[in-house]
């Protein structure tokens, strides 16, 4: 493991993707409350009531495969992803002191963009004293959610859009307090893995290909010229 990351219970990571793609996603946060799907906050589970939440959007989901690689690089662990989550915070949204479930054993907090800063704070597992942490979009805190304890104080800005990754160890076991599992046991614990998606398409291509008349377009591929200089006229 990562020798800092082992002695703090977190690591400060400045781009851990970068700032072009934070805004890309950012976008997609506030598309996300446009088209309904991310729901408010209901006071329960981490979700104040001045939130915007996601668990669940498409354009998201590969975000875990994709930074699980980056994430055992930088922490020189064998990670598998649990779940994901996308927060937007709004004025007078706030994050109790808290640990997290036995899915966050390995974690990342990260900022897609925010229209005023606002710290994060982290108990320092050498110290035992709380680090303030400000991030810009793209910066990552990588933390040991189920030990250190986090939170945030009330948000003065307007918006703060946060996204927040999570993983276990792929043969680790949860220490207290949260005992009595492997933590193999939490591997996509949410749903959404690779081989959901797989089941998707492996079940329903035909139908989908079928229903939308792709599969019998004949007279476009009647119009297509294999001849190579012929098709290149296609393209001025
Ligand atoms: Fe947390």
């Amino acid at each position: 493991m990562n020798p800092d990351f082992e002695r703090d219970g977190y690591l400060v990571v400045k781009n851990f993707i970068p700032r072009d793609s934070a805004d890309m996603l950012c976008s997609l946060t506030l598309k996300a409350v446009a088209d309904g799907v991310a729901k408010p906050g209901q006071g329960i589970g981490g979700e104040h009531p001045l939130t915007w939440n996601i668990n669940s959007f498409s354009a998201f989901d590969p975000l875990l495969t994709l930074l699980t690689p980056k994430m055992n690089e930088i922490l020189d662990l064998d990670l598998v992803p649990t779940y994901y989550y996308q927060r937007t915070y709004l004025k007078g949204g706030a994050m109790s002191h808290h640990t997290d479930r036995p899915s966050c054993q390995r974690s990342i907090t990260m900022n897609l963009g925010y229209s005023h800063q606002w710290p994060i704070y982290i108990v320092n597992r050498e110290t035992g004293k709380y680090t303030e942490f400000q991030a810009e979009p793209g910066d990552a805190l990588l933390y040991m959610g189920c030990s250190q304890e986090h939170y945030r104080d009330p948000f003065e800005g307007d918006w703060y859009s946060q996204i927040f990754l999570h993983w276990v160890e792929r043969e680790g076991e949860i220490g207290p307090p949260h005992t009595g599992h492997m933590c193999k046991d939490y591997h996509w614990d949410n749903g959404g893995s690779p081989a959901d998606y797989r089941k998707y398409y492996g079940d329903s291509w035909k139908k989908i290909l079928h229903q939308k008349g792709i599969m019998e377009r004949k007279q476009s591929v009647a119009n297509y010229s294999m001849d190579e200089h012929q098709a290149g006229k296609n393209y001025k």
